[in-house]
């Protein structure tokens, strides 16, 4: 195995910021390529069960990441309200948060209500699991709290894991369902998700006052600088002020009001999605559309890589079947220093309506050339940290479905839920209306219909089926750890 092409971020956090801030928000822990998601009910809880499992999995510092075990900790409306939180001080948050994404309002801007024509799909059954108190529509398992733990290997991941089980089982805290994690690098080294394409390769890159970039990048960068309030509460953001987070009173023994605490100071939201992948599903539907399109020379690879926007291996696709020169397997990955308007207005390589192009359209949806920077600058404002790693077994390598359960646990990060993740669910990936397309959404998230891979002289339009489902999902909250040493300390 090669070095991972996930690249290292080329950038970190001053000493005093990082000192507050969960390791997680700079790394993806790609040097920890096992771990699990212990999705916490902790309606039962003892008292005191935050600090007990703290003790057994402290949540790494973002100045701290080079141990042999990293973890994150985040929570959910009800799993803060469980720790004490009042109502008043839940409304501090952002209202898709305390609402939850499993809210009638949230659920039809995300596409998640059942039999509507612009959806997702959900999984048989409906989602399983979400933040919802017991008993309240529409799953049947509550979750608290996300714990994630990262080790270098299974066997220490193991050990690490019943220790952490057993703390938790003496707090009476369970584990509502839990997902085994894994990057899984291919020889080359390259992260694949289970459809076979390289992941992970796309990330806005934060600057800002608190923000140390390692390499000699200008600052911003140029393509994917992001303020780094976008992620992080309290500092200066896309719209030039601190990103707001939540502020709690704080009392006197007495009970009287002696000012605030900064609850969100060095926090953000973490937006988790579990999304169930249907691998010969997908297969079957690309080379069902190659057989459709009556070309020998393209296939169903040629069908996926169009439907993803970017070629197996991560490179850009580039008009006229090019991909961007670069070494192979470069330690940084496929070059992602590039727009759409100049070299592939459109859409000629990669698709106007492909997965990435909609997930972030960079320049590609300017007019003309004058206005290109602008709107670079605006898809810029809605972009995602993202932090999610696949679950499951990888798919047989002889091709031969297993029937199991694999897919993605997407986990992304931003401080403006509406104007971040869900404006590009909504508003790019579900659109039926994107740039110049009609009634059709992403060929990867959204329901099956008709997929365009615009082609001079003609388009390419095909049907695409259903293979990624909705299984769970949930907006958490991701403390800084002196908002963490708060929670715990609350009586
Ligand atoms: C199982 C479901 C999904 C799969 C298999 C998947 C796969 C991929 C792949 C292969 C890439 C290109 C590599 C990269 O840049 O990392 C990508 C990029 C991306 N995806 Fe997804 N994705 C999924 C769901 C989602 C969802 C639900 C969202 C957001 C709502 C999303 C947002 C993004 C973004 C923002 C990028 C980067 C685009 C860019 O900056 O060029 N993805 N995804």
């Amino acid at each position: 195995m090669g070095m991972p092409v996930v690249a290292p971020p080329g950038w970190s956090l001053e000493a005093r910021t990082a000192r507050d801030t969960q390791g997680f928000v700079v790394s993806p822990f790609a040097h920890l390529p096992v771990a699990v998601a212990l999705f916490l009910d902790a309606g039962k809880a003892r008292r005191g069960w935050l600090r007990a499992v703290r003790q057994a999995a402290p949540a790494t510092r973002a100045d701290g990441q080079q141990q042999g075990r990293s973890a994150a900790i985040a929570f959910t409306a009800t799993g803060l309200a469980a720790l004490g939180l009042g109502e008043a001080e839940l409304r501090g948050f952002e209202r898709p948060f305390w609402e939850g994404m499993h809210h009638p309002d949230r659920r039809r801007r995300l596409g998640d209500l059942p039999g509507d024509g612009g959806a997702t799909t959900l999984v048989e059954g409906g989602p399983r699991w979400s933040g919802n108190p017991k008993g309240a529509d529409p799953t049947p398992l509550t979750v608290h709290a996300l714990l994630v733990l990262y080790a270098a290997d299974a066997a220490d991941l193991d050990a690490w894991r019943v220790e952490v089980e057993s703390v938790l089982d003496a707090q009476s805290v369970s584990a509502a369902c839990e997902l085994p994690l894994s990057l899984r690098f291919d020889r080359h080294g390259v992260a694949r998700e289970h459809f076979g394409f390289a992941d992970g390769l796309s990330q806005p890159i934060p600057y800002g006052d608190a923000v140390r970039r390692k390499d000699s990048g200008p600052q911003p960068d140029p393509w994917h600088g992001v303020p780094l309030g976008d992620f992080l509460f309290g500092h200066p953001n896309s719209h030039n002020e601190p990103s707001p987070g939540p502020a709690v009173e704080e009392k006197s023994a007495a009970g009287d009001a002696t000012g605030f605490f900064d609850l969100g100071r060095n926090g953000s939201y973490l937006v988790v999605r579990e999304l169930h992948q249907d691998v010969a599903a997908f297969w079957r539907s690309m080379e069902a559309a190659a057989a459709a399109l009556g070309d020998p020379t393209k296939d169903g690879r040629w069908v996926a890589e169009r439907a993803v926007g970017r070629e197996m291996d991560g490179d850009l696709l580039l008009p006229g079947g090019k991909t961007l020169p670069r070494v192979p397997y470069a330690p940084h990955g496929p070059d992602n220093a590039f727009g759409f308007r100049a070299t592939d207005r459109h859409g000629f390589g990669c698709p106007v309506g492909s997965h990435v192009r909609r997930s972030n359209p960079r320049d590609g949806l300017a007019p003309d050339d004058e206005s290109a920077p602008d709107l670079l600058k605006s898809a810029n404002n809605h972009r995602l940290l993202r932090r999610g790693r696949k679950f499951g077994d990888d798919f047989p390598a002889d091709g031969q479905d297993d029937g199991k359960t694999r897919g993605l646990l997407f986990m992304a990060l931003n401080t403006d839920i509406t104007r971040q993740f869900e404006f590009v669910q909504q508003t790019w990936i579900l659109n039926r209306a994107f740039a110049t397309l009609q009634g059709e959404t992403d060929p990867l998230c959204g329901p099956a219909g008709p997929f365009t891979v615009p082609d001079d002289p003609l388009r390419w339009r095909f049907g695409v089926e259903t293979f990624i489902r909705f299984a769970g999902g949930e907006y958490f909250f991701l403390p800084g750890m002196a908002a963490l040493d708060w929670l715990e300390a609350r009586p």
